[in-house]
């Protein structure tokens, strides 16, 4: 029985987040939190006949109840992308919310589970360690930057190629981290042989990579994918619930390596190199990372090469999140 809030509940993930966790058997308590707007959004899903109590908690000033006595918190506070934009063009806006945001979680639920939806993740993860780490709090078996998306992308892509695949029972391990080429899908292990030729692996790579340009696109302005994202978010979140539960689950997330040392050093072998931060499928536990999951293979030269680039793509968001704290 798990009490949850969702910081940034009024959003465009926020909202359809909020109700899918309404839904989540496993609620018991569900605090909606955004700056605008939430009273109406608690009200209306307080009314979906499941037994999760919804309360609402509008401003700074209800920050703190709203992240009192909670077990998770999950984080899709901010500004999302437009057309032309990166996401790490989000960082200067992002950074400074997901900061106040956990500076408030380590305060009031030191113990919590924190999955960070908040743009950039590469970035706002380390941001989340560095705030969690100065109050002296910081778990980094407890810490996600939630990237479940890039799986999801993943599994439905590659039915898109192979028709005759289960999109909702494929399993693609997505390494790296979350922004273009930082997600480095390892398609070599998919849990379904796709027999991909050279050509389909790199048309298919990219697409995963950039599939939030897609909707980006597709949206013009209004935003970036919310739906797709919620779903993912819930998926992530129902994970953690389970594993609180007792289950085993594996589920990708961005962690702090030092979750798991021994598992540290094969990531580091797959070429991660010195990063303190990756994307890598996990096995939950009650007290989150239990340790990281087996690849189940080595990955192919191609998909090496991608991780290397990754690296150095993440080196540097690491490193602005981390900064971002020493600095303010
Ligand atoms: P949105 O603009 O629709 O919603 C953001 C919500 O955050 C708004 O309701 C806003 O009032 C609230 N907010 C702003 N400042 C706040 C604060 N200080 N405290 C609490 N709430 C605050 O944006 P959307 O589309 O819901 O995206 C949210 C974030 O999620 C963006 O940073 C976006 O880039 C990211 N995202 C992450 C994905 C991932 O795979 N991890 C996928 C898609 C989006």
């Amino acid at each position: 029985m798990v009490s949850v809030a969702i910081l940034g509940a009024a959003g465009g993930i926020g909202q359809p987040l909020s109700l899918l966790m309404k839904l989540n058997a496993g609620v018991t308590k569900l605090h909606l939190y955004d700056i605008v707007n939430v009273p109406g959004v608690a009200a209306d899903i307080s009314h979906v006949a499941t037994n999760a109590e919804v309360q609402s908690f509008l401003g700074a000033g209800q920050l703190a109840a709203a992240v009192t006595k909670i077990d998770l918190a999950i984080i899709p506070a901010g500004v999302p992308r437009k057309p032309g934009m990166t996401r790490d063009d989000l960082f200067k806006i992002n950074a400074g919310i997901v900061k106040t945001l956990v500076e408030a979680i380590a305060a009031h639920s030191p113990q919590a589970f924190i999955a960070v939806i908040s743009n950039p993740v590469n970035s706002t993860v380390p941001i989340a360690a560095e705030v969690l780490k100065a109050k002296g709090v910081f778990d980094p078996r407890r810490l996600f930057g939630v990237t479940t998306l890039d799986v999801v992308r993943a599994s439905r892509f590659a039915r898109d190629l192979r028709p005759g695949v289960d999109a909702a029972a494929l399993r693609v391990p997505v390494v790296g981290g979350h922004s273009g080429t930082t997600i480095v899908p390892l398609l070599s292990l998919a849990s379904t042989r796709l027999g991909l030729s050279d050509e389909e692996t790199e048309e298919l790579t990219t697409r995963i990579q950039f599939g939030g340009d897609e909707v980006v696109k597709a949206k013009d302005g209004a935003g970036s994918a919310t739906l797709s994202m919620a779903y993912a978010g819930a998926r992530f979140a129902d994970s953690l619930i389970r594993a609180i539960n007792g289950d085993a689950v594996v589920e990708p997330a961005f962690i702090a390596l030092a979750a798991d040392p021994d598992g540290a050093k094969e990531v580091r072998g797959l070429g991660a190199g010195d990063l303190d931060y990756f994307a890598v499928p996990v096995e939950l536990g009650p007290r989150g990372v239990q340790r990281i999951a087996q690849l189940g293979g080595a990955p192919t030269a191609f998909e090496r090469k991608a991780i290397a680039v990754a690296a150095e793509a993440l080196a540097a968001n690491i490193k602005t999140g981390a900064a971002f704290v020493a600095g303010a």
